[in-house]
């Protein structure tokens, strides 16, 4: 059976009851016999600050280099409010996107047909939605440099993020995002602001100069980031797959998750080179939804972009294709009974917690196993 390190980091908030709930699909899995999971467990974010006074300490930073993946939680939190800049639970989260060189974030918005009337949109505008947003993650305004706040001396201050982009990592997120496109429906939309940002003129000049030498059989569009914004929630099954910077990813990938009806439904992958020798890359998931503190340790969150977010690891890190599509029909199916987390109530009677849903995709697992 083949052997696979996981490294969990279930963080703060509802990371950590996500992550318990997730360990048990992962122990089902190991069960029937799909692979054999050799996990360990570490901190990010707040609960490593609290633990070492940094938000992702070197020894956990070490196991992530080794891992053959790993599955995040969620970072922050009010309680680090105040915490050091450099200290604060995000820069946890990411030090290891950059440290990693896991430049390409894959957000999958896609709306299941249980929930079509849970969404703030019109039913027939999401319904069978299936959209990816690859979002470049190692580079761009949150990452340049210079990144200052100096005290002009005159009662003001000035406050500088440098957004900064080279080509060749706008050359490797397109290439993931035409990739993509080729095994879906072939359609890739690159979305910045050339009107007002150099780096949109060169992300534009780029994405396109790789389209026409490389990737010339798929359809590619572009669209302004503000307008594309507004097509989303206007007519978002005209996307296939987005490509876009990490500013405008972060956005446009909150965007996109709420059309599916909940934040707590989407789950993410961010990927890095495949190395050419060992045809191996480094990944993390997580899901796409923060650590919700208003709601942590009460066993109220959605389990379902965590545990999805297993999936697309058993999807893009192993090959498990089978496995992975079972976790999906799995959510489908505990969703297709009525059950619902408040996240996604809707206008269902009752609902239930993050153990009972985790209990129903268990119990359709086994069914689908059977
Ligand atoms: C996300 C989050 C992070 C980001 C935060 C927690 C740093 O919003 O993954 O989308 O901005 O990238
Ligand atoms: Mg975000």
């Amino acid at each position: 059976m083949t052997n696979i390190d996981l490294l969990l980091l279930p963080g703060d908030g509802i990371g950590p009851e996500v992550m318990a709930e997730t360990k048990r699909v992962i122990e089902f899995f190991e069960k029937q016999g799909a692979a054999k999971f050799t996990v360990e467990e570490d901190l990010v974010g707040g609960a490593a600050y609290d633990a070492h006074k940094k938000a992702i300490s070197e020894d956990a930073m070490r196991k992530a280099r080794d891992a053959d993946a790993i599955l995040l939680g969620a970072v922050g939190g009010p309680k680090w409010a105040n915490v050091p800049y450099d200290a604060r639970p995000e820069a946890g989260l990411l030090r290891l996107r950059k440290d990693l060189q896991l430049f390409a974030n894959l957000r999958p918005a896609i709306c299941y047909p249980a929930l079509a009337d849970d969404s703030s949109l019109k039913r027939e505008l999401v319904e069978g939605l299936d959209i990816v947003i690859v979002r470049e993650l190692t580079g761009g305004v949150y990452f340049g440099e210079p990144k200052t706040i100096t005290d002009l001396g005159n009662g003001h201050k000035r406050a500088i993020d440098t957004q900064v982009y080279d080509t060749y990592e706008i050359e490797r997120i397109a290439r993931v995002a035409f990739d993509l496109a080729r095994k879906r429906r072939n359609k890739v939309t690159s979305s910045e602001k050339n009107n007002v940002m150099k780096s949109g003129v060169l992300w534009k000049e780029v994405v396109t100069q790789v389209h026409e030498r490389e990737f010339k059989d798929v359809k590619l569009e572009h669209n302004l980031a503000d307008s594309l914004g507004m097509q989303l929630v206007r007519a978002p099954k005209q996307f296939d797959v987005i490509v876009t910077d990490n500013l405008f990813g972060d956005i446009l990938s909150d965007v996109a998750a709420m059309l599916t009806g909940s934040l707590g439904m989407l789950p993410s992958a961010s990927l890095g080179e495949v190395d050419a020798k060992t045809k191996k890359r480094r990944a993390l998931y997580e899901p796409v939804h923060g650590s919700a503190p208003d709601i942590a340790g009460k066993g109220l969150a959605n389990p379902i972009a965590m545990i999805g977010s297993f999936g697309m690891m058993l999807r893009y890190s192993f090959g498990m294709t089978k496995e992975a599509d079972m976790i999906e029909q799995a959510i489908a199916a505990a969703l297709a009974k009525g059950l619902r987390t408040a996240d996604i109530k809707g206008k269902a009677e009752k609902t239930v917690g993050t153990r009972e849903m985790t209990d129903a995709i268990l119990s359709e697992l086994e069914k689908l196993a059977a």
